[in-house]
């Protein structure tokens, strides 16, 4: 009998964690006390539309520019910390249109601070642009174009966040097109809280690469064999799917079936300030919750590498 894995020494992608929702509590309190605002409460919610309200919170105490170069160093120390080899982060660049004035100008910034955080924490990163699906057509199109700009230059796929419900993927045709050609991932969220046609839709119409959550696909069993058939990779995060109600119980996610059936998934955070664990945390939970066996933990740590655009150093390393 050998000892279980040690789930922190597993090299492991970090492919589904949104910028803001990635600071330490400790952090928070501070910046908040420093503007002399109370911290906001990011911890009780009932549902999707709290918790998209909770998540908006976070910017009104990210408003000095040292508050962003502070987030995005310690967000990459945290990664290192939880044994995380690439990171591709969730950034929405219209959070901050109006503190530097475009969308291209916004994500240089950022991606400046993820730079320097990179080389001082030895980890390699690219950003995931997210467009905001509650927001207009001609919006999703000025971010895919701001996000094609920065093609090779850090910027590695397009997502595309909050209420998935009245806003499919289908509306964003346009903008996953400029960035496929620009040579982009196209990384949706779909299948969360909307069931197996917005999956559908995800590789149909936005041809995705890699789908944010997905787990309603388990609905649709042709679904899932076309997903495990075409190596789709679904980005899953448990814990969020409990809170956000996704699944009743964690007992009930359905991450050991997507597996069983060949679907190849990769294990996340989402939103730590707001759901609570960490990556690593998320690994413990998948195997102390969902029976996930060291040899399927494994599987989806590399699959969280294989199938990203990280680069060519960090997949043979963690082969
Ligand atoms: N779903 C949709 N939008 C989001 C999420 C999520 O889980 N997290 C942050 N933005
Ligand atoms: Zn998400």
């Amino acid at each position: 009998q050998t000892a279980p894995r040690n789930l922190r020494d597993l090299p492991k992608g970090h492919l589904h964690l949104h910028m803001e929702a990635a600071i330490r509590p400790s952090t928070l309190n501070e910046m908040a006390a420093t503007l002399g605002i109370e911290p906001p409460n990011t911890t009780v919610f009932s549902g999707f539309s709290q918790f998209d309200i909770v998540y908006r919170t976070l910017l009104a105490v990210l408003q000095e520019p040292t508050h962003l170069a502070t987030l995005m160093d310690q967000i990459f120390e945290d990664q290192v910390a939880n044994g995380v080899v690439y990171l591709e982060l969730g950034v929405d660049s219209s959070f901050y249109v109006e503190r530097y004035g475009s969308h291209s100008r916004a994500l240089e910034v950022m991606l400046g601070l993820a730079r320097t955080a990179s080389e001082r924490h030895g980890l390699a990163f690219g950003f995931m642009v997210t467009i905001d699906r509650t927001a207009s057509i001609e919006h999703s199109i000025l971010i895919a174009e701001a996000a094609a700009l920065f093609a090779g230059e850090g910027v590695v796929s397009l997502g595309l966040a909050s209420d998935e419900r009245g806003h499919p993927c289908a509306d964003f045709a346009e903008a996953f097109a400029i960035a496929k050609a620009a040579g982009l991932h196209s990384t949706p969220h779909a299948g969360e809280l909307v069931g197996p046609p917005s999956v559908r839709e995800a590789i149909d119409v936005l041809h995705a690469d890699r789908v944010l959550h997905g787990v309603r696909a388990i609905e649709d069993p042709e679904l899932v064999a076309e997903l495990a058939a075409r190596g789709i990779t679904l980005d899953v995060c448990p814990t969020s799917n409990v809170l956000l109600d996704v699944v009743d119980t964690i007992a009930e996610h359905p991450l050991p079936r997507l597996l069983a059936a060949g679907v190849r998934c990769s294990i996340n955070a989402d939103d730590p300030i707001i759901f609570g664990p960490n990556i690593l945390a998320e690994y413990e939970l998948c195997r102390a919750e969902l029976g996930l066996t060291d040899e399927q933990l494994a599987d989806c740590a590399w699959t969280s590498i294989e199938t990203t655009a990280a680069p060519d150093e960090v997949k043979s390393a963690a082969r």
